[in-house]
């Protein structure tokens, strides 16, 4: 054993002569959270599936709790959780029933099993749905139940495949909460995102995936020193105000769809931005449109591949 909850290398996988992974390595340390970022068709879904030994990849070697996935499948199947992209909960079922299910299906005793699945009902909050059928419940809920159900028999690593796409803030904000406390209790989680921002607040690591291949791999502060920061934006009415602007500035980029906007470097806080305006104001110069911009998906994959995230999505 290492100190490797996940490690795969050289990983190679295609449907048909279709290559979705062409070669990843990665290594995943017990006790953090790995983040792989990907647009829609990256391959994250895959990856998924070949280190939860649901998919066989093509070659390379994959050791998830010290175990080979190709030849220990029951092995690593007993150390690991997995919530899938689309829940897995049984809708003629109620939400007690699918829990107690699961812990059927990991042959838990009556008694334990009662007692875990009540308290799996109440860390998730929802006890007072719990004998509603699940069609009633909404998108949330239903993913809440969902990793509820991948947490019956505490597994030591799991693996959440785009855990909050679909998700309002409010509920994004309660997974994240409940993401950190399993890491808080020791547990390893492999999550895919297609959020920036969700990869930044929850990973100690992350990794981008673009067309098979993994791009960058970094803390959070590693891969942001390699992609523009935030910025404002400012847009004027006319070329005169422009121009006063681009007098008053010291720094700025001019943007390359819109002639009349500039973008000024800035971390977006109240105190830069009023400091801005203000420099503005002292000149008279009129601001038509103002906005604050944070980096995205599509910065990222500006900076990391010189395209957009939406034009690999294309493909
Ligand atoms: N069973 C399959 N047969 C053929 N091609 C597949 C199959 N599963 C996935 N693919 C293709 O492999 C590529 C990667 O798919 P994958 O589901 O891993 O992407 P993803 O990153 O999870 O995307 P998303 O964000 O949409 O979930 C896609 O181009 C997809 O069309
Ligand atoms: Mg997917």
């Amino acid at each position: 054993m290492t100190s490797s909850a996940i490690a795969a290398s050289g990983l190679r996988k295609a449907y048909k002569d279709k290559v979705v992974l062409d070669g990843i390595d990665l290594d995943v340390a017990t006790g953090t959270i790995f983040s792989l970022l990907g647009p829609n068709g990256a391959g994250k879904t895959t990856t998924i599936n070949v280190l939860t030994t649901l998919m066989k990849a093509d070659s390379g070697t994959v050791r998830v709790a010290g175990h080979d996935v190709a030849t220990q499948t029951k092995a690593v199947r007993a150390a690991i959780g997995v919530t899938g992209q689309f829940a897995a909960v049984d809708e003629l079922l109620t939400g007690q029933e699918n829990l107690q299910l699961m812990a059927d299906l990991k042959g838990m005793r009556s008694a334990e099993s009662k007692r875990v699945v009540a308290e799996l009902l109440d860390r998730f909050d929802l006890t007072e749905s719990a004998q509603k059928m699940t069609t009633t419940y909404s998108g949330g809920m239903r993913r809440k139940l969902d990793l509820a159900m991948t947490l019956v028999g505490k597994p030591r690593i799991i693996f959440l495949d785009e855990p909050t796409t679909g998700l309002d803030p409010r509920s994004r904000r309660t997974m994240w909460d409940i993401i950190r406390q399993l890491v808080a209790e020791g547990v390893t989680i492999f999550l895919t995102t297609q959020y920036l921002e969700e990869a930044d607040r929850l990973a100690d690591r992350i990794a981008v995936l673009d067309q098979g291949k993994l791009v960058a791999q970094g803390t959070p502060a590693e891969l942001k020193r390699q992609i523009p920061g935030s910025h404002v934006r400012l847009r004027f009415a006319g070329d005169a105000e422009l121009g006063a602007a681009m007098r008053v500035l010291t720094d700025f980029t001019r943007d390359g769809e819109d002639d009349l906007v500039l973008r000024v470097p800035s971390d977006g806080g109240a105190k830069s931005v009023r400091t801005l305006l203000a420099q503005l104001d002292a000149h008279s110069i009129e601001i038509e449109e103002f906005s604050v911009h944070t980096p995205d998906l599509d910065d990222v994959f500006l900076a990391l591949t010189g395209r957009s995230s939406t034009k690999v999505d294309a493909k």
